[in-house]
C-alpha cells in the first residue's frame, strides 16, 4: 500500500530505475525506499536488520521491493546485494550508500577505543567503498548510473561527532570526489547529500553530466531544505 502513488506517470520521477538502498531498513534508508518507491522506482533494500527491512518491503509494494541482507563491511555481501538488483531487475541504476553507524558516544579521544573507531570506519567508509565499488562494476558496462552517499556535517567540520565518526564521513567524502571525477568519464554520476540533524543542507558534489533527478528525490525523501 505504502508505494501506490498519487503522483501522475509525468511526475514519477524514478520510472523504471533500479535503486539499491544501504541502510534501508529504517530511518532516512527507509523514507528513500519509500519515496523512490512512490517515484516509480524498483528497490531493494540491503540492510543487516532482516525482519525491518522484510516489513519495509512488505509496506511498499513487494514485487518492486525487495530485501537482501547484507553487512556492508564484507565485501561478499555487497557484491551478492548488487548482483540481486541486477538478477532481479536486469540492472542498476541507483547505488544508494546509506548504511551508516556513530559508534559509541565518546568525544574524548583517551577513552575511545580502537575496535569501536575501526567498526566505525569499516560500516561508514569501507561500507561506502564496496557500495561504490560494486556499483560501478556494473554500471560502466552501462555508462550510466547514480552513486550517492550519506554524507554528513562532519564530513566537513570536526567537533559535531566522535573520532571516528568524523574520521569515516570526511574519508567518504574523498571517496566521492575521486570516483566523481574517475566515473564521470562512464557517465556515471556521484554525489553525496550532506546532512545535519536529520536535514540535508547541501549536495556536497555532484559529478558532471547531471540530471539532477534522483538527487532531487533524495532530498525530498529526507525533508531537506532544497530541491534542484
Ligand atoms: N540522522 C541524522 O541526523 C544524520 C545526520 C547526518 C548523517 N546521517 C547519516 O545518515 C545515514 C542513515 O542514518 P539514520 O539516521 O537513518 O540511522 P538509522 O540507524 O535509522 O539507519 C541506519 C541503517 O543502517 C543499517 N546498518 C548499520 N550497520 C550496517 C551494516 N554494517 N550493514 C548494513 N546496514 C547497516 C541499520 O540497520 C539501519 O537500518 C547514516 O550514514 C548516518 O551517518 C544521519
Amino acid at each position: 500500500m505504502g508505494s501506490f502513488s498519487v503522483l501522475p506517470p509525468v511526475a514519477r520521477r524514478l520510472e523504471g530505475k533500479v535503486a539499491l538502498i544501504t541502510g534501508g531498513a529504517s530511518g532516512i534508508g527507509a523514507a528513500t525506499a519509500n519515496l523512490f518507491s512512490k517515484h516509480g522506482a524498483k528497490v531493494v533494500i540491503a540492510d543487516m536488520q532482516d525482519e525491518l527491512g522484510h516489513s519495509v518491503c512488505k509496506e511498499l509494494n513487494s514485487p518492486s521491493t525487495t530485501f537482501v541482507h547484507c553487512d556492508v563491511a564484507k565485501e561478499t555481501d555487497v557484491e551478492n546485494a548488487v548482483n540481486h538488483a541486477v538478477s532481479m531487475y536486469g540492472k542498476l541504476d541507483i547505488m544508494y550508500n546509506n548504511a551508516g553507524i556513530s559508534g559509541e558516544s565518546q568525544y574524548n579521544i583517551p577513552d575511545n577505543t580502537q575496535a569501536d573507531f575501526e567498526q566505525v570506519i569499516r560500516v561508514n567508509l569501507v561500507g561506502a567503498f564496496l557500495g561504490t565499488k560494486h556499483a560501478a562494476r556494473v554500471m560502466i558496462p552501462a555508462r550510466k548510473g547514480s552513486i550517492i552517499n550519506t554524507a554528513s556535517i562532519s564530513s566537513i567540520m570536526g567537533g559535531t561527532a566522535p573520532h571516528g565518526y568524523t574520521c569515516s564521513k570526511h574519508a567518504m567524502a574523498g571517496l566521492m570526489k575521486n570516483t566523481a571525477v574517475e566515473l564521470g568519464h562512464f557517465g556515471i554520476r556521484s554525489g553525496a547529500t550532506l546532512l545535519a540533524y536529520g536535514v540535508a543542507v547541501l549536495v556536497l558534489c555532484w559529478s558532471a553530466s547531471a540530471d539532477a533527478s534522483v538527487i532531487a528525490v533524495v532530498l525530498c525523501s529526507i525533508g531537506g531544505v532544497m530541491q534542484l
